[in-house]
């Protein structure tokens, strides 16, 4: 299977959500990547609920969102009735990532673990198996157009392997500074899923960055 892009919603333009959201269902994207950022976790807000269940009225894609925010157990049933297909939540803001995960399934939504470019990926040891995705940040979360950090080269060989010694069947999502350069390499490490902001929505063809994101070999 080839792998997923999925433009991160960040970076379109909120004036013009419905024409961005449409240049995605038409484009080769494969997902919607919803950023959700509280002003605690991050240092900094996006959007909430009425956003993303405008989004999704037009998304004709899996939503894919990714929930920077404190104590996610809180809204896990509202985000649902938003319209997310995949729910992710940080590692680091989770005290109970077990419970957290579980009650995000039977939410019928599948779940997704992310780790801050610090965090080291062995601490998903004993729950990699209950992932459906892990996204790890290729920089700190909190904004669209920062540079990429290289030492997440090194964290997708670790949960690659971590992955196949467990049997997990998690995606490797990497999101911060993806682009065409570190696309292939990204891809070649393990990554079977890209979220890519700046990149194509700064383009000048933005249908054509995702096809080229797309069409990348290794
Ligand atoms: C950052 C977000 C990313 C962001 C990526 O905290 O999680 O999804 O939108 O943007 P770029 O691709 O511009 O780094
Ligand atoms: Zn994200």
């Amino acid at each position: 299977m080839s792998h997923i892009i999925a433009p991160s919603i960040l970076a379109a333009d909120f004036a013009n959500l419905q024409r961005d959201i449409e240049m995605v269902n038409q484009s080769e994207a494969d997902w919607f990547h919803i950023d959700v950022m509280d002003g605690v976790f991050v240092p900094n807000i996006s959007f909430g609920m009425p956003v993303i269940s405008a989004i999704s009225k037009h998304a004709e894609k899996t939503m894919d969102v990714h929930l920077m925010i404190v104590e996610p157990d809180r809204f896990i049933k509202d985000f649902k009735k938003a319209g997310a297909d995949i729910l992710t939540v940080h590692y680091e803001a989770c005290k109970h990532l077990h419970r957290t995960v579980q009650a995000i399934k039977q939410e019928g939504m599948q779940a997704g673990v992310s780790l801050n470019p610090h965090t080291p990926v062995a601490v998903l040891e004993d729950i990699i198996e209950d992932l459906d995705l892990v996204l790890l940040m290729s920089v700190n979360p909190g904004f669209g157009g920062q540079s990429f950090i290289e030492n997440t080269y090194k964290k997708i060989a670790q949960l690659k392997e971590l992955i196949d010694w467990s049997g997990s069947k998690a995606v490797i999502e990497i999101d911060g500074g993806v682009n065409d350069k570190n696309a292939p390499k990204l891809l070649e490490a393990g990554a079977t899923a890209l979220v890519a902001g700046s990149f194509v929505f700064n383009s000048n063809d933005p249908s054509q960055t995702i096809k080229n994101l797309k069409d990348v070999k290794w």
